[in-house]
């Protein structure tokens, strides 16, 4: 499957088929024109809950609401034609029961016409991801270091560094793979955990802070364009946006402390 000859939108199902394949690359976006940009690059655009520390300066995904994520995944199907939009359900709109988490992935996906919902946990939300894939909500997976669980795992915490702690890690990809999910977000994992993992499940696994071997990789896009003051040790920046700006709004001062901006080019004259 190439660029070139799909012209539709994805679906979770093309991202399940690509299992071994071709990697599967994916970013973050929160906003029309970011999402156009990216979008023929990507396979998905995941409309993350890290945008309340992105966007809204929050110290924790955990204060993030429904209707944040509502507006936002809005705004990158607006902006998006090709890739698949995932978008995450945000602290306290699922983890109660599959009810809650139905009510809140069908009205995510109404009102924002995306086509997968993302959930973080592992065996414990095994039973909610089976309840949502076998009623038309395809669910992707988020196990390892989950930043919804900050204050029951005291920080963000990478996982796996010790035997018990990689079990748990594989037991929840495994559950979580096996109730229906269509791909798997590994996040800081020790690196050969994350092959491990890749190896033993059927679905993509898609790695940030994971290992090269996974099925896929995702960073946030603020913090490869080198726009997020802080990044952890797993990102690179493959950009560095913030000192553009930081050049460009100087100049933009500038001139406008000396009034050469405007100039005659960017203004209306009456009519001859
Ligand atoms: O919210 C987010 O940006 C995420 C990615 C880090 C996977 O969940």
């Amino acid at each position: 499957m190439s660029a070139e000859i799909i012209s539709r939108r994805l679906t979770a199902i093309d991202i399940r088929n690509r299992k071994g394949g071709q990697p599967v690359v994916s970013l973050t976006a929160y906003h029309a024109h970011t999402a156009a940009i990216i979008d023929s690059f990507v396979d998905f655009i995941l409309v993350g809950d890290s945008l309340g520390m992105v966007m809204h300066g929050l110290e924790t995904t955990v204060p993030v609401t429904l209707d944040m994520m509502i507006l936002q995944g809005q705004a990158v199907m607006r902006g998006s034609k090709r890739a698949l939009v995932v978008v995450d359900l945000p602290f306290g709109s699922y983890e109660e029961s599959p009810q809650a988490a139905f009510r809140s992935a069908a009205r995510v996906m109404k009102e924002t016409g995306c086509g997968a919902i993302k959930m973080e946990g592992g065996r414990h939300m095994a039973e909610t991801v089976r309840f949502l894939s076998q009623r038309g909500v395809p669910v992707m997976g988020h196990v390892g270091l989950t930043p919804q669980s900050f204050n029951t795992m005291g920080g963000f915490k990478v996982q796996g560094r010790d035997a018990e702690s990689a079990a748990a890690v594989t037991d929840d990809a495994v559950a979580i793979a096996e109730a229906g999910a269509f791909a798997i977000v590994l996040e800081g994992i020790v690196e050969t955990l994350a092959g491990e993992i890749t190896r033993k499940v059927a679905v993509p696994t898609i790695g940030i802070g994971a290992s090269a071997d996974c099925d896929g990789q995702i960073l946030v896009l603020e913090d490869m364009l080198g726009l997020s003051p802080k990044v952890p040790k797993f990102v690179r920046r493959f950009g560095s946006l913030s000192a553009h700006i930081e050049e460009s709004v100087r100049a933009y001062a500038e001139e406008v402390r000396a009034r050469t901006f405007p100039s005659s080019d960017n203004v209306y004259k009456p009519k001859a």
